[in-house]
């Protein structure tokens, strides 16, 4: 994993209120963060805010990236930090060509990236509905959708915000493949969600957002069911090779 995020003394303040201030936080190498805290406590502001989208009312972030295409061009903007919307927009058009829209203009031929959406859709268990319009889905597979258009950017670091609110069993299962994935591949996660599930049972670390400030804390990893469609996420770890810029899916 090539990327870290690191902030200094951020602050978000709305008119008078403070909603937090934040010492430091440092996300990457290869992290898998659980983003807790009660409701308006601002959990997707700081998402947002590690994700380049909103700018703190005061502080520092910074990423480090040491590939070599960083080393070589080191004004070039960081890529590959993605935030995942709790409820994301997707595009009027199939479930393949929203899967497909980020790889669009990348340089691959039109034959990998057909196989890299076909695999994407098939790690979502979305391959049959590949030639339906978006509007025939449910939420459950719209957060399906998000997460492999999400996937195929192979982001360095994917902030999910509430990607298991309201999804069934299966859902959550199909994104759990999707983000194990992704931290063998040495990426990072922060997931926020209420409760504990299969996808927040990935995290080794806790954030949790109390009292207008943020605690960490090793998270002890406590399996909340046994599933059979789960890889294994303790296969040798790799590292992606990114520069980086900020986006939403
Ligand atoms: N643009 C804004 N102007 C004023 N208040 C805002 C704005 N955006 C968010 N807030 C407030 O900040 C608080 C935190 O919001 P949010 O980050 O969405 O919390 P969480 O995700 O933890 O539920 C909420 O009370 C919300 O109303
Ligand atoms: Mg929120």
């Amino acid at each position: 994993m090539s990327i870290t995020i690191t902030t200094q003394q951020v602050s978000m303040r709305y008119k008078e209120r403070v909603l937090f201030h934040i010492h430091e936080l440092t996300i990457g190498p290869n992290d898998a963060i659980y983003l807790k805290g009660d409701n308006g406590v601002g959990k997707t502001t700081l998402l947002k805010i590690l994700s380049g989208l909103t700018k703190p009312s005061s502080g520092k972030i910074a990423t480090t990236n040491t590939t070599w295409r960083h080393a070589l061009f080191p004004k070039a903007k960081f890529k590959d930090v993605i935030y995942l919307h709790q409820t994301p927009y997707l595009f009027d058009g199939t479930v393949y060509q929203n899967v497909g829209y980020g790889i669009r203009y990348s340089k691959e031929s039109p034959k990998d990236k057909r196989a890299q959406i076909i695999n994407a859709l098939r790690m979502v268990g979305l391959e049959t509905l590949s030639d339906e319009h978006i509007s025939v889905l449910s939420g459950g597979e719209r957060q399906r959708v998000a997460m492999a258009r999400a996937w195929i950017l192979k982001p360095s670091i994917l902030l999910m915000d509430e990607p298991s609110a309201s999804l069934d069993k299966e859902s959550i299962e199909r994104l759990v493949i999707m983000a194990e994935d992704l931290l063998q591949r040495g990426a990072s996660l922060v997931i926020t969600s209420h409760q504990a599930n299969a996808l927040t049972d990935l995290c080794k670390k806790q954030w949790w957002i109390k009292d207008n400030t943020l605690t960490e804390s090793p998270l002890l990893q406590v399996v909340s069911e046994p599933s059979s469609m789960l890889g294994s996420a303790n296969s040798e770890r790799s590292s992606i090779n990114a520069s980086t810029t900020f986006r939403a899916v």
